[in-house]
């Protein structure tokens, strides 16, 4: 049987590397797009070894996605079953910075892959969504069928891309597109030799306690310890990535489904944890201590968000196997193989 070639944009990325590498023991053939805007191409080379004699089905293209003449050229030499699309910018606060910017890579980016995509045929696509588009839910957990919000220009790409995608569907059947919503991915693959390395401060809780634990930052800083939950800090939905990855290949296989049109599913573990709670955890995993400053809360932030899971565990028989033990204890070991991220002295060597 011929091998399925996958697009993956942003495939160099945390989310993205991980489905990569899934999605080659999987036997597909997957081909990355990315600008390296946020990553690093050592990231492709470690996923090419992890996948072991699938490696070779792998292949990189450092592109940037509104690069049309470029994408056209990709098209016209691989045929390719589907389109997984992570590219795009993701830091909130930057996103209230430099509005323009987010909307010209995550939308122009999007609309020109899109075009391609038609041009050529190519009419199936998962894209990344987030549980951002919930804002701050009325109830917990969030359903699908949630009033959708933004509140801001990163959110509002996420709200925008996925109003795109239901609107080319209507006008073209042909089309089967699933979004998918993340909560709060985290943790690494159990090898310790891929995972998240973000460039600058982090903006996310555990990249953030992975930098104070391996002694590059003094303090984690408790945003807001004031809200209605057991501890007082925000609770989130925390989702080992390779559940998440698992949830695409999940998502591809449902785009068979003939019954698909534009779809949409939560991906999460549909238990809530609070800030304190995952310290602890990571506490537990890595024997390091974390010292804490306690302040108020980030401008924006919802205070309980957690996942309704029904959805996807019917219709995508997918289910996160992970809990918090196993996100600490894996982002540990990628944090301490790798306390530079990529940059730091080559561990798998
Ligand atoms: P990431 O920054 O690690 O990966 C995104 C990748 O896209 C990077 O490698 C970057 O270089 C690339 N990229 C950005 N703009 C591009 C362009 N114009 N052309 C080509 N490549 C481009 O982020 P991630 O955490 O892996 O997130 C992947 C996707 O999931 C993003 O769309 C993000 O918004 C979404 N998401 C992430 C989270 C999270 O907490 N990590 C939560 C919800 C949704
Ligand atoms: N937090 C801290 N200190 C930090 C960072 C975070 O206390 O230094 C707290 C936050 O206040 C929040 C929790 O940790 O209560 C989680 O914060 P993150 O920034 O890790 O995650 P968010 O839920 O705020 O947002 C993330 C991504 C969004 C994405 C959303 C849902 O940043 O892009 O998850 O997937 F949309």
């Amino acid at each position: 049987m011929e091998q399925k070639s996958i697009l993956v944009t942003g495939g160099a990325g945390y989310i993205g590397s991980h489905t990569v590498l899934q999605l080659l023991l999987g036997g597909y053939r997957a081909v990355i797009v990315d600008n390296l805007d946020n990553s690093s191409q050592i990231a492709v080379e470690r996923v090419q070894k992890l996948a072991g004699e699938y490696g070779p089905n792998l292949s990189f293209h450092q592109i940037d996605l509104r690069d049309k003449p470029a994408l056209e050229q990709l098209f016209v030499t691989t045929k390719f079953e589907a389109v997984i699309h992570f590219a795009g910018l993701k830091a909130v606060g930057e996103s209230v910075q430099k509005p323009l910017m987010y909307y010209d890579n995550n939308l122009i980016g999007t609309i020109v892959l899109l075009e391609v995509m038609a041009a050529h045929g190519c009419k199936k696509l998962v894209f990344s969504s987030s549980a951002t588009v919930y804002g701050w839910p009325k109830e917990v957990p969030c359903t699908e069928e949630f009033p959708l919000s933004a509140t801001n220009p990163y959110g509002r790409t996420k709200l925008f891309i996925e109003e795109i995608c239901r609107d080319i569907y209507q006008s073209d059947s042909e089309w089967k597109i699933i979004l998918l919503r993340y909560f709060n991915p985290v943790g690494a693959h159990p090898s310790g030799d891929i995972g998240e390395d973000p460039r600058g401060i982090p903006n996310n809780l555990m990249p953030f306690v992975q930098q104070v634990a391996v002694g590059r930052r003094p303090a984690l800083t408790v945003f807001g310890t004031d809200y209605s939950t057991a501890d007082g800090t925000g609770v989130r939905d925390y989702i080992h990535v390779v559940d998440l990855a698992d949830g695409h290949i999940s998502a591809l296989n449902k785009l068979s489904d003939p019954s698909v049109g534009c779809e949409v599913y939560n991906l999460g573990t549909g238990k809530g944890t609070s800030v304190l709670e995952m310290v602890a955890a990571f506490e537990k995993a890595s024997g390091k201590k974390i010292p804490l400053v306690l302040a108020g809360r980030r401008p924006g932030d919802a205070e309980v968000v957690y996942a309704s899971t029904d959805k996807a565990a019917h219709e995508l028989t997918w289910k996160a196997k992970y809990g918090i033990d196993e996100m600490c204890r894996d982002q540990w070991n990628w944090a301490s193989k790798n306390p530079y991220g990529y940059e730091s002295p080559d561990s798998t060597a």
